[in-house]
Order: C-alpha cells, then structure tokens, then sequence
C-alpha cells in the first residue's frame, strides 16, 4: 500500500512495440540490474525504478548524490505493455489518456527489422503510436498545446550479428512509416468513396507528419512536440546483461 501511494505521481515511462523485442527483459534489468528468462506478457506490468549510476536526472544536473531532491529526481515508473497485437488495448488506451506520462520507449528488435514482416509490423505499430500523440496534440483546447512527450526508438539486441545499426533501423522505419501513411490515406478514400459518394472522412486527421507528396521522416513529428531519437543497444549479452546506457541515459535527459 505505502509503496503505491508513494509512487503516485511519478513520472511514467510507458514501454510499447511488437512482441518478443525485449520490453520486459528492459524492465527487469531496470528493475533489478539482471536479465531473468521471460515470457511473453498478456498483462502489463508496472514497476518503480531508480536511474542508475552513473546517470542523472536533467532537472538535478547542479545538485549531487545524497541530497534528497536528488535522490526523489532518479525515481520512476515503468509501465510494460504487451506486444502481442491482440492485447495492444492496454497501451493504445494509457498512450490516449497519457496522465504522467514522461515518455513513450518503443522497443524493437533490430534484427527482426531487417525481415519485411518484422519491419512492417513495427512500423505499423509505431505509426499508430505516433498518430495517437498527433492527436492528442491537435485535439487539446490549449493554445499552447498539451505537454511534449518524446519517443525513444530502442534498438534493441545489437549483440546479434543479424541486427541492423540504429541509423538503418531509423531509415528503414521512416520508409516503411510512410509506406503505412498511403496504404491508410488510400484505404479511407475508398471507404469514404463507397459510403457516401463525397469525401467527408476527415482524412488529414488521419494523416501522420506533414502532408505533401514528401516522404515521412521522424522529424516532422517536431511540429507536434515530440521528439524521436532511435537509439541501439541490448539488454542481453549471452546470459548476461547487456549494455543499455543510452536509453538509461535517454530517461535520465526526460527526468
Ligand atoms: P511481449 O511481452 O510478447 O510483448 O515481448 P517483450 O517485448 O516483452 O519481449 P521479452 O522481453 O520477453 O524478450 C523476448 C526475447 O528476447 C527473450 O527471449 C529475451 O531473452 C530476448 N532478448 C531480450 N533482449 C535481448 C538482447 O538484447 N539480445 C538478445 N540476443 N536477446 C534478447
Ligand atoms: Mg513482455
């Protein structure tokens, strides 16, 4: 109970992207600093972690370790959702009503982009996500706009000699992103064209990034507050664990 209420209100990292890249392996090496075996999830799972050494918190750069707002800045949440697409519920409805959400990690497994059903399925799925946070941006009353919350794109299992670098991770997603944007604009058209004759769906709603004949890149999502950084790493090295500091460090930037 205590522990509950005392991580009220702490800044949350929700933990989306397809099943097996590794979401829950993360969160228990965050957790706990070992990589248990895991299952895949059909519930998600929230734990209370602290940053650890040697990163830092932004908003605690000047003060040191010890000092108690210190110490209060490292503390967070992480919210693991399950990849499967069938129980995608749990994160699409925390990404529509995203109350302390600091940040939104998308784990993918680098090697499995590099396969087009892999590829396809995590850009779809990022699509989405992405779209969810244009929305919520254009729907909000504000003039100002509602919070920015950045994505991290997690590279993960760069231990694997099949996984593809960050920088190709990144472009590939970028292409197979704006592959996603036709196939849906051109799939409402033809829903709308059959249901009524006119084009009534609010089709640029529904149209992620800029508009244009362009290709989609990451940053056009800056229009809307959000930044996307594609960062590898992995969380496993053989039955050890692996290196993650640049999405630990990631986290640290957003606290
Ligand atoms: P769902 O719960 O189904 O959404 O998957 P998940 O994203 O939680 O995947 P999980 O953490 O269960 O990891 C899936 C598999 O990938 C497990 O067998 C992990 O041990 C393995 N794995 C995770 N990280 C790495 C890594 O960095 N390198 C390698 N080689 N394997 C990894
Ligand atoms: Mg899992």
């Amino acid at each position: 109970y205590r522990k509950a209420a005392s991580a009220a209100g702490l800044p949350t990292f929700v933990l989306v992207g397809p099943s097996g890249a590794g979401k829950t392996a993360f969160t228990m090496l965050t957790e706990r600093g070992t990589v248990p075996t895991t299952h895949t999830s059909t519930a998600p799972l929230s734990i209370e972690a602290l940053l650890p050494d040697p990163h830092i918190p932004a908003s605690s750069n000047y003060r040191s370790p010890g000092d108690p707002a210190f110490e209060r800045a490292r503390r967070f949440i992480i919210l693991d959702t399950p990849g499967h697409g069938k129980l995608r519920s749990y994160s699409t409805n925390t990404l529509a009503d995203p109350k302390n959400v600091r940040g939104i990690i998308f784990v993918v497994d680098a090697a499995a982009i590099d396969e087009e059903a892999g590829l396809n399925e995590a850009a779809e799925y990022l699509h989405d996500v992405l779209l969810s946070l244009q929305k919520r941006y254009t729907d909000a009353k504000t003039s100002k706009g509602p919070k920015e919350i950045p994505v991290l794109v997690a590279a993960n299992k760069m231990d694997l000699f099949t996984a593809l670098p960050a920088t190709s991770v990144k472009s590939k997603l970028e292409k197979a992103i704006s592959a996603v944007r036709n196939n849906r604009a051109k799939a409402l058209r033809d829903a709308g064209a059959k249901l009524s004759g006119e084009d009534d769906v609010d089709e640029e709603k529904e149209w992620l990034g800029e508009g244009g004949e362009g290709s989609f890149d990451f940053d056009q999502m800056r229009e809307i507050g959000t930044t996307v950084d594609v960062v590898g790493g992995n969380v496993s090295q053989g039955r050890n664990a692996g290196d993650v500091a640049g999405w630990w460090s990631w986290i640290g930037e957003q606290l």
